[in-house]
């Protein structure tokens, strides 16, 4: 058996635009299993489109996006729909049925993709709730939730399949200090507890410092990335004075707030 360690994602050349207007190009990373890694850069140089291009939303205009070395965009309709059925995604605006309850939203995904019985599923929304620490809250419409909860029910319904891979999109945006860094620690359990590889699209520096081991740097101006790895030792070692602004801005405004 081949024991070299495979990753969970790579990203080879990719470039990505819409019609002719290039976002980024020359992508090229690695995410490897168990890492929490962050896409980070600043607002619109384009961490959403390369996330929409990982969950197999946009095509990109060249390169490749590999899940355990096969390659999403060369697989027919069958076969992404069965690599996107091991993803789980949590995305920015959180989304939730607000005519259904925080169970039915869980549900969703089990009833779509599952032949489930009624009880099954029910006994599985119910142990989901309960690993983002809303055990019992089945019948809670959204609108009598907190921001914060909304989005514990979004990340229980992105886990409901058991995803081998969870995207996040801005997933702390809305959502105060305190809320923000619950949410960061749940993510390290979900990471530990389902064995789960993590890809979040933040600016939240906290969060960056907190749970990132492994990053992409998207830079604005030269339209492709410029820095990679754990964001901690670019704090440290990287001579760019973009990555270097960036994951120091703000800095003395957030110790006064200590
Ligand atoms: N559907 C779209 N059509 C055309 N341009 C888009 C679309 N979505 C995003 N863009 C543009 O692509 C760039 C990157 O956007 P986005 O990926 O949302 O950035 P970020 O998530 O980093 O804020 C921006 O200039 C944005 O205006
Ligand atoms: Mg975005």
């Amino acid at each position: 058996m081949d024991t070299t360690v495979q990753p969970v994602i790579e990203v080879k050349d990719l470039d990505l635009g819409y019609g002719d207007y290039v976002v980024m190009k020359d992508l090229v990373f690695s995410v490897n299993k168990g890492d929490i890694f962050i896409v980070m850069g600043v607002s619109g140089c384009g961490k959403s489109t390369l996330l929409k291009s990982m969950i197999g939303l946009k095509e990109p205009s060249r390169g490749k996006v590999l899940f355990y070395g096969k390659s999403f965009w060369d697989e027919d309709e069958q076969g992404q729909q069965d690599m996107m059925r091991r993803f789980g995604v949590l995305y920015q605006s959180g989304a939730l049925w607000s005519s259904l309850t925080a169970g039915e939203n869980v549900a969703l995904p089990l009833q779509l993709y599952t032949k489930l019985s009624k009880q099954q599923i029910q006994e599985i929304v119910a142990l989901k709730l309960s690993l983002v620490g809303l055990e019992g809250h089945e019948d809670v419409f959204p609108s009598g939730m907190s921001g914060g909860m909304c989005k514990r029910v979004s990340l229980a319904r992105a886990i409901a399949l058991d995803p081998d891979i969870i995207f996040f999109d801005e997933p702390s945006s809305g959502l105060d200090p305190i809320n923000s860094r619950k949410l960061d620690d749940l993510i390290l359990e979900l990471r530990d507890g389902l064995g789960a590889t993590v890809v979040i699209v933040t600016h939240e520096l906290a969060s960056i410092f907190a749970i990132g081991n492994n990053s992409v740097f998207l830079d604005e101006t030269s339209k492709t990335m410029i820095a990679a790895g754990d964001p901690k030792e670019l704090l440290v070692n990287s001579r760019d004075p973009r990555v270097a602004q960036f994951l120091t801005r703000g800095k003395s405004d957030e110790q006064k707030d200590k």
